[in-house]
């Protein structure tokens, strides 16, 4: 009887802009300060990327060019390519077309998916069903946002959270255990009213009026958002856990979401974890949206070892949640 085909993640790449926004700098640009930001949030820089014309699939081009090298392939046997992202380059075409376009990905298929900050998660639990069905070898799934591109710099309570970045990772089908092993993803629409980016879609599309009343930007009742993700993202993940009958213990690395390291925290004191098994670069980078977890996954790839359980988990507009059970394959 043929072995069941897992999708095990078998190369990583990531990309931040050089240009740093830090906590100083915004104390210059609204009435903020360091202590405030980051005892609030845990953030103490983030990256933009500037250039006219710059944009979300700029992020993700360097990060995919990267895994390909680590790996040995060319762009061209890439089979598809998913980008989770709420800042693509234009409305339509997909960033994605646009990314492949520009790599050189000629023999993919390649399309966006909506889901804000648990855009990884998503792209990551479809692109491991591609590989699973046995008919694609080489999956590539990405989370990227150009946040800067829809912050409203003279309104603290946004422009002090999130930042620019893009991280992705290669799928490949294995046979002995390792990969994406299970997947708890959770959508509500309900959401919407706390955290969404009101004009500019086919409900209000762009107009003098919309962009005089700042409807182009993010749009975020912070006190309300927190208290569901606080509750989603620890609830899920617990739930991820007894699901498969793990504990803690069995857990090598928490891979969280980087919207506020208070959500972090109470994640991983749920799932019994201690400070050291849990990834942490809100710090440098902010909250990147779809970028956050690729990134962790960028930063400590060095660390991991092969046979790891890693949990990944994340809350973001929608609202969307969820978490994922992966055993490091490499
Ligand atoms: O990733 C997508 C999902 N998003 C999230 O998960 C974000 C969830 N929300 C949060 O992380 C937090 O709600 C924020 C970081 C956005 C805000 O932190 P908070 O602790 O909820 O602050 P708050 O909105 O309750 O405001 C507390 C106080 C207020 O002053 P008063 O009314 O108590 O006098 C604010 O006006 O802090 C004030 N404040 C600030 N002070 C200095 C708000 N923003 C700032 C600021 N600097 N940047």
């Amino acid at each position: 009887m043929s072995k069941k085909i897992t999708a095990a993640i078998t190369a990583v790449g990531g990309f931040v802009p050089e240009d740093r926004l830090t906590n100083f700098d915004l104390e210059k640009m609204v009435d903020t300060n360091d202590e405030w930001i980051r005892t609030r949030t845990g953030v103490e820089e983030r990256r933009i990327l500037k250039g006219e014309g710059k944009a979300t699939s700029d992020l993700v081009v360097p990060a995919v060019r990267e895994l390909c090298n680590k790996r040995g392939i060319d762009p061209s046997e890439i089979e598809c390519l998913i980008v989770g992202t709420v800042t693509p380059d234009m409305v339509f075409p997909a960033t994605a077309n646009i990314v492949c376009d520009k790599l050189g990905a000629r023999n993919a298929w390649s399309f966006d998916v909506s889901a804000a900050c648990s855009g990884f998660l998503y792209t990551l639990t479809l692109g491991a069903s591609l590989i699973e069905s046995g008919r694609y070898k080489k999956v590539v799934v990405c989370g990227a946002d150009k946040m800067s591109s829809i912050i409203d710099y003279s309104d603290r309570a946004t422009c002090i959270i999130f930042g620019d970045g893009a991280g992705a990772v290669l799928l490949e089908p294995n046979e002995d255990g390792y990969g994406v092993l299970d997947s708890i993803l959770r959508s509500d629409g309900n959401g919407c009213q706390y955290l969404h980016m009101k004009a500019g879609g086919s409900a209000r599309p762009a107009s003098i009026e919309t962009v005089m009343a700042k409807e182009h930007y993010v749009y975020q009742e912070g006190q309300a958002v927190f208290k569901f993700a606080v509750k989603g993202m620890a609830d899920v993940s617990a739930e991820l856990l007894e699901k498969n009958n793990l504990t803690g213990n069995d857990i090598a690395w928490l891979v969280p979401h980087q919207a506020n390291l208070r959500i972090i925290d109470a994640t991983a004191s749920r799932m019994g974890l201690s400070k050291e098994k849990v990834m942490i670069n809100i710090q440098k980078y902010g909250n990147t949206t779809a970028g956050t977890l690729p990134l962790c996954l960028w930063d400590w790839e060095k660390q991991l070892k092969k046979g790891d359980n890693l949990v990944l988990s994340a809350f973001g507009g929608g609202f969307t949640w969820g978490a994922t059970w992966v055993k490091w394959a490499y």
